[in-house]
């Protein structure tokens, strides 16, 4: 049982309390923080209200409710823990990630995994260095149509990989931005790119080979009242020449439409779309009758989308995490996995920022966006 604490009590907070409920068996939340001290009691009621919800527990006051902190450092030297989730701030995240992983924990960290390629390396060291577990959440990974097209992909049924395209177009309004006055600046966010489009582009590179080898991008400030890119293009190209196309956007009027991967190979074309790659729409392979799953069979007309666009793979990650610690399993999305959206992100905004393409291995970081430079948007 990994006795677990989480860090940051925010808006994403509710899908690691689903995860650490679901996971009940073989998990417990013994803490959570946050310096806004009413958020950690309050996510501390859900827990135990999901706990009941999985039969977990039997009622919320039959059970003792996990302790509240404000701050994390204190929290990490009481209590050792195993195991801490993240969900701070962006720009927080390395610095927390560390002291966990130095405390002895096993860390999952929310996305992106730090905002300069420099503090992911750290990350990463400290956990290699230390022994534990550095997670990130992807959790798109485990849609159930992604899971189906990365087997293909690993049955070699796509032929040669040609091309592939994400496109995330969705709406943050400025109410998004108001709401938590971090999102959208360099220090501690980045843009849609950074934010949004995180997890589609993940997606994107590890199906295409995680080879990225160059990058050309366009990004725009088009109309949100933040420093960095509402909207982005890019080219990515891969070491087998094969070209990977980003198109990420956080001003679709009037709500999000649709977070859509599209893989084209010689022998095989998959389209995932829905609100957040969750519903397959096209599924197109050379070998369908050998593998009795011609399109008309495996297509699903009534795949809802999610309530929301964060989905439902938490559960599955943190399935994955425990999965690895017990039986010493890979992870799925470890923090190296977890950099090469990282590095891909950043050699975008270094394309924009210069105004040339960008070679890989890129070393860059949100920071340097700001220094001297303004995002251009309609006009130029
Ligand atoms: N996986 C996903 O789909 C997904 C979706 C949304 C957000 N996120 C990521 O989750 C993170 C949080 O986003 P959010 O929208 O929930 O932000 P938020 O602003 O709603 O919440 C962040 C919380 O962290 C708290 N915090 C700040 N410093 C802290 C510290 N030292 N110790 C403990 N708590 C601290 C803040 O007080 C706040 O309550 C971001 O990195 C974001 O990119 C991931």
């Amino acid at each position: 049982m990994q006795r677990t604490v989480l860090i940051g009590c925010g808006r994403i907070s509710h899908k690691h309390i689903e995860a650490f409920a679901r996971n009940a068996a073989r998990m417990q939340l013994v803490a959570l923080c946050d310096p806004l001290l009413h958020r950690a009691q309050a996510k501390a009621k859900e827990y135990l209200e999901a706990m009941v919800a999985v039969r977990a527990i039997a009622s919320v006051s039959s059970a003792a409710p996990p302790r509240v902190y404000a701050d994390y450092r204190q929290m990490l030297e009481e209590l050792k823990p195993d195991m801490a989730t993240i969900a701070t701030e962006s720009g927080y995240h390395p610095r927390i990630a560390i002291d966990c992983l130095n405390a002895g924990a096993h860390v999952i960290c929310e996305k992106p995994i730090a905002l300069s390629t420099k503090d992911a390396d750290a990350m990463i060291a400290v956990a290699k260095a230390r022994g534990r577990k550095l997670a990130l959440c992807f959790q798109n990974r485990f849609n159930a149509p992604v899971q189906k097209a990365r087997r293909a992909l690993e049955a070699g049924r796509f032929g040669k990989l040609l091309h592939g395209m994400i496109q995330v177009r969705w709406n943050r309004n400025e109410g998004y931005y108001s709401q938590a006055p971090w999102r959208g600046t360099w220090a501690l966010d980045g843009g849609t790119l950074m934010n949004q489009c995180t997890h589609g582009i993940d997606l994107l590179q590890w199906m295409m080979g995680e080879d990225a080898v160059r990058v050309q991008a366009a990004t725009r400030r088009f109309s949100r009242p933040i420093e960095a890119e509402d909207f982005g293009a890019a080219i990515i190209e891969f070491a087998s020449g094969a070209v990977g196309i980003v198109e990420g956007t956080a001003c679709v009027y009037p709500t999000n439409l649709n977070e859509t991967l599209s893989l084209f190979g010689t022998k095989g074309t998959v389209v995932i779309g829905g609100l957040a790659t969750n519903k397959l729409e096209t599924w197109r392979f050379a070998d369908a009758e050998e593998y009795g799953d011609t399109e008309d069979k495996v297509l699903d007309s009534h795949a809802k989308n999610p309530p929301s666009v964060y989905g439902y793979g938490h559960g599955d990650l943190f399935a994955d995490v425990l999965d690895s610690i017990e039986t010493g399993s890979e992870l799925l999305v470890s923090g190296e996995r977890g950099r090469k959206a990282l590095e891909i992100i950043l050699a975008i905004y270094k394309a924009q920022k210069t105004g040339l393409p960008v070679e890989l291995p890129c070393e860059y970081s949100t920071t340097e966006m700001a220094e001297s430079y303004s995002l251009p948007g309609l006009g130029g």
